[in-house]
């Protein structure tokens, strides 16, 4: 059993996070920032929740495809299954080898989605979060808000078929934004919320420009070791 102080990370720790709405342009995102830590020469490892790892993968598929209903209790099991997963294995080797770790989606999308959205109680999500990423939290957090007809607009066209929470209706998505920002202004963490109507090349520099500095601040504290 993995109690929250079997790891001790000093902050920063090189561990960053975009998450956000459906449609808002994660990807794009993430792509720019890889090509970022590339032309810096910065080791990184790109990875996303839920399919970080070979478990995580098979989660995905039955979180995003079941045809048979999942529960919200088992939707949030499944997430966190995926989460402590991908955190034990993945995400914590990486940050404790120095190299600097970018996530699609953390335990932010649970309280957002199953709390927020499908209603869980939030103090129980708090706690099951807590417990899967054993309190490891982000140096920051990219959150990228954009209207839900947008988003779902965008999901739409650049997919054949709807995922199991974009085919959701508007206000399950419209709770979704609203939790995400209630999140942002509560956690302790730095959040750095996009406004992700802006043009795609607008919202990519803007995140470029954050995660620059959060990364240089990492890197100075590397060095200081
Ligand atoms: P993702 O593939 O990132 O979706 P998209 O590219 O459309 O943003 O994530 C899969 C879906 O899973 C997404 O609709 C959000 C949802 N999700 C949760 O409901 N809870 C969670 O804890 C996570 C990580 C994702």
């Amino acid at each position: 059993m993995l109690a929250n102080s079997d790891f001790n990370f000093k902050s920063p720790k090189g561990f960053f996070v975009v998450d956000g709405v459906n449609g808002a342009g994660k990807s794009t995102v993430l792509r720019r920032l890889e090509e970022l830590l590339r032309k810096r020469g910065t080791a990184f490892l790109l990875t996303r929740e839920p399919g970080g790892t070979s478990l995580g993968t098979s989660l995905r598929t039955i979180l995003l495809s079941s045809t048979e209903p999942l529960t919200p209790l088992a939707e949030l099991f499944l997430f966190s299954a995926d989460r402590t997963t991908h955190v034990h294995s993945k995400i914590l080797p990486a940050l404790r080898s120095g190299t600097a770790v970018l996530s699609d989606r953390y335990h932010y999308s649970t309280t957002a989605f199953q709390g927020y959205g499908r209603g869980l109680d939030l103090e129980t999500i708090h706690t099951i979060n807590e417990a899967a990423c054993g309190g490891l939290a982000p140096d920051g957090v990219l959150l990228l808000d954009l209207p839900v007809e947008e988003g779902l607009r965008r999901a739409a066209a650049r997919r054949d078929g709807q995922d199991n929470f974009e085919s959701e209706d508007i206000a399950f998505h419209e709770r979704i934004r609203q939790g995400f920002l209630t999140i942002a202004a509560q956690r302790s963490e730095p959040f750095f919320v996009v406004d992700a109507r802006a043009p795609v090349e607008v919202v990519c520099a803007q995140c470029a420009a954050i995660v620059e500095r959060w990364i240089a601040a990492w890197e100075k504290e590397l060095h200081h070791e």
